[in-house]
């Protein structure tokens, strides 16, 4: 059943281009139009949305923050992300006109179905974003968008959150052109570039020996950071989380801009810093930040693994390990950034001896509060 592979992660890992292209086939035309036809919202409702909040739990809860950035960016629309477990015990202010997107991949999520009821008795229209058929979250929401990744079997998620990701790009692109925010051009552009994601995808699994080895070398780390701006920022959390599940090691995701008010102190001979670097292209500024952020990290001793795009050679004087992959879009980039993550904390895992699919204490869908 793992078809040759030593754990189900690893197998799913490598799903990745598939899950991706099969997640966005049949939803975007020729005419560079989204279709989204499982949408049970008319592009009336969806014209009279005038607030987001994206709730959702662990992985499923980054896509969200990395959805978070886009869907503002391409709509205008606010948008909030909230862990469903908080969302549920505060007063949220919704109505009406707030539309609700439930990221789950297994549909079942306990808290992320409170926190959706919440919202329902306020009159709030909700969207889920899931890869189970028939569970219960698509069931109780008004409209829903399924990840077509396949069952993911490891405990850790892996191809969900690439799928996730996939889907809200969807949505935010579906809502500025129904909005008339968007030009059919503009669309048009950014779904040529998630077109070619699951290619450029397979590329970056094709050069994922150096990371195997590299997780080899981290086995015996006490503690590995990880530091992001921007979208790159839920990504440093989401690898942080991947290590913690997998390893069983102390890993913290920091948004870069936020060390310097207390973290860097962490920072010793030889800790493991793990830097996603955004774009040099288009957003120049957020790149020259992030240069100076690890070179900062650097001068205290840290040692970086930097995860950067092709090209990008100015970051190469201050990484000890420096792993490329294919440009994208900066919004896009996590799709790409992510995967030496999930190959870093997979590999260390396995070189500590530990049951890569059923890591201890956990469950694959949490359905307790
Ligand atoms: C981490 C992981 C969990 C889930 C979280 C939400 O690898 O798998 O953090 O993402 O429990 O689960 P779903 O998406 O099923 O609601």
């Amino acid at each position: 059943e793992k078809g040759g592979y030593d754990y189900f992660m690893l197998k799913e890992i490598d799903e990745q281009p598939q899950a991706v292209a099969e997640t966005l086939l049949g939803r975007l035309s020729e005419t560079g139009q989204i279709v989204l036809d499982e949408v049970r919202l008319t592009d009336q409702d969806l014209r009279d949305v005038d607030k987001i909040f994206i709730i959702a739990c662990g992985t499923a809860y980054h896509s969200g923050m990395v959805a978070k950035y886009a869907i503002e960016h391409w709509t205008r629309i606010p948008c909030e992300v909230e862990l469903a477990s908080e969302f549920r015990y505060r007063d949220p202010v919704l109505d009406r006109s707030t539309l609700v997107i439930a990221i789950s991949q297994s549909g079942e999520t306990m808290d992320t179905l409170m926190a959706l009821r919440h919202a329902k008795e306020q009159k709030a229209r909700v969207l889920a974003i899931c890869n189970t058929n028939g569970s219960t979250i698509p069931r109780e929401s008004d409209a829903v968008l399924y990840t077509h990744g396949g069952p993911e079997i490891a405990v850790a998620s892996t191809k969900a959150f690439l799928t996730q990701l996939a889907a809200c790009y969807l949505v935010g692109l579906h809502l500025a052109q129904v909005r008339g925010v968007m030009y059919a051009d503009e669309v048009g552009a950014v779904v040529d570039q998630l077109q070619q994601a699951p290619a450029q995808l397979t590329e970056v699994l094709a050069a994922m020996g150096p990371v195997r080895q590299l997780a080899r070398d981290l086995k015996d780390a006490s503690t590995v950071l990880f530091i992001g701006r921007h979208v790159g920022y839920p990504v440093a959390l989401e690898g942080a989380l991947k290590l913690k599940e997998l390893a069983y090691m102390h890993a913290e995701g920091f948004a870069a801009g936020e060390l310097k008010h207390g973290s860097i102190a962490l920072i010793d001979d030889g800790t493991p810093v793990v830097c996603i670097v955004p774009s040099p292209v288009g957003r120049g500024m957020l790149h020259d930040k992030m240069v100076s952020n690890i070179q900062e990290v650097r001068a205290r001793g840290a040692r970086t693994i930097v995860i950067a795009e092709a090209g990008d050679e100015a970051v190469a004087a201050y990484a000890d390990h420096l792993i490329y992959v294919p440009r994208t879009p900066t919004l896009l980039a996590p799709l790409m950034t992510t995967v030496p993550l999930q190959v870093l904390a997979c590999g260390i895992a396995d070189a500590r001896g530990n049951d890569v699919d059923q890591p201890r204490n956990l469950a694959k869908s949490v359905t307790v509060e």
